[in-house]
């Protein structure tokens, strides 16, 4: 087997298809975004987004198949996002992979869209470097796990609210940064003092581990409204210390996601972190927790920016690891939104 897996991403506002050999060696890689459709919006609206994966994700999966040089009837598998995210979005990419699948007689083999992000961490190493505790971190997800191994995850802790990116994306749409909020959010912050406003980092009671954001975003709230949450949000160019808001809220953020992190390794006694998601795009996040799990003598590996956000490698990559342990599906195979 020459082990050439097509991947297709199509869970949330990214329509994606690669093909990887061997679950490491990226032979294509493309990537649609949907930003610019949902940006006026200020998030991500489900049946846009199914619409728009609708128009292409044919285009796309050509793409990748002619930028590898590989023709369909040569894959030994096809990989498909078939859970979480939006049901809509999923069963567009499922639909697809299975007709093809069908047609060329070729293993289907479901992928784990979360598992698929620590995957494209895993992807970065030299060496296998499980066990060791995930943080996903994206717009749809903020969660710590224990892995065993690529196959094998066991949830530690999620968010009780919004997930770290969604925060970022109400903390931009309040300072008028537009969408997505991360980078904007993100970009204002390097003009920012991060110490100029103590907002609150949520702890779990008892010393346990876990995130929520959505007491951080209303504070920052409440911040930009002089305390008065019925107040009109002042227009970008008339707040005050807008940079440091963005510099506070972000340093708040990374101080909690590091923080929860480490708290994970001293827990499971592990000493190697992988991170993925949208937010592991943070340049303050990956030098934070560089800098923090240095000092408790723990690794952590992230993605490059472009396999951080959602994409289709990650699928293929790990699409690879299941059609070696034989965890392929029937033609009945559905999309899970959960
Ligand atoms: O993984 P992803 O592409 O999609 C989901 O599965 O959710 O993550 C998108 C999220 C968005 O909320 C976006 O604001 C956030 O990742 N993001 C960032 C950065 N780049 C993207 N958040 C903070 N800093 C960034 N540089
Ligand atoms: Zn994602």
């Amino acid at each position: 087997m020459s082990e050439l897996v097509l991947g297709i991403e199509s869970s949330c506002d990214e329509t994606a298809a690669a093909v990887v050999r061997g679950g490491r060696e990226v032979l294509s890689s493309v990537v649609h975004s949907q930003i610019a459709e949902h940006a006026v919006y200020g998030g991500v609206v489900p049946e846009i987004a199914g619409r728009s994966h609708l128009k292409k994700i044919l285009p796309v999966v050509d793409a990748a198949l002619e930028q590898a040089s590989i023709d369909l009837d040569e894959l030994d598998g096809i990989a498909v996002t078939q859970r979480p995210g939006l049901i809509g979005s999923l069963l567009v990419g499922v639909s697809v992979a299975k007709s093809l699948a069908f047609t060329r007689q070729t293993p289907l083999i479901p992928v784990h869209h979360i598992e698929a992000h620590v995957y494209a961490a895993s992807m970065e190493c030299e060496e296998a470097p499980y066990p060791c505790i995930a943080l996903v971190v994206s717009g749809g997800h903020t969660a710590l796990y224990r892995a065993e191994s690529a196959l094998e995850m066991t949830l530690i802790a999620s968010t009780l609210d919004d997930a770290a990116g969604e925060a970022f994306d109400k903390v931009s749409w309040l300072l008028g940064c537009g969408y997505p909020g991360g980078p904007a959010v993100s970009a204002l912050a390097r003009d920012g003092d991060p110490s100029s406003i103590r907002f609150p980092r949520y702890l779990p009671r008892d010393g346990g581990i876990g995130f929520s954001f959505s007491g951080l975003k209303t504070a920052v709230l409440y911040h930009l409204r002089g305390g008065d949450a019925l107040a009109p949000t002042p227009a970008p160019e008339d707040m005050v210390g807008r940079a440091d808001v963005a510099a506070a809220f972000e340093q708040a953020v990374v101080d909690a996601l590091v923080t929860q992190t480490l708290a994970a390794c001293r827990k499971e006694g592990i000493q190697r972190v992988l991170v993925g998601g949208g937010v592991a795009c943070n340049a303050h996040l990956r030098e934070e927790l560089g800098v923090r799990a240095g000092g408790a003598g723990v690794e952590a590996t992230f993605p490059s920016p472009a396999y951080c956000t959602d994409n289709a490698v990650m699928i293929a990559g790990l699409g690879y690891e299941l059609l070696r342990a034989g965890r392929t599906a029937s033609w009945e195979l559905d999309a899970l939104a959960r």
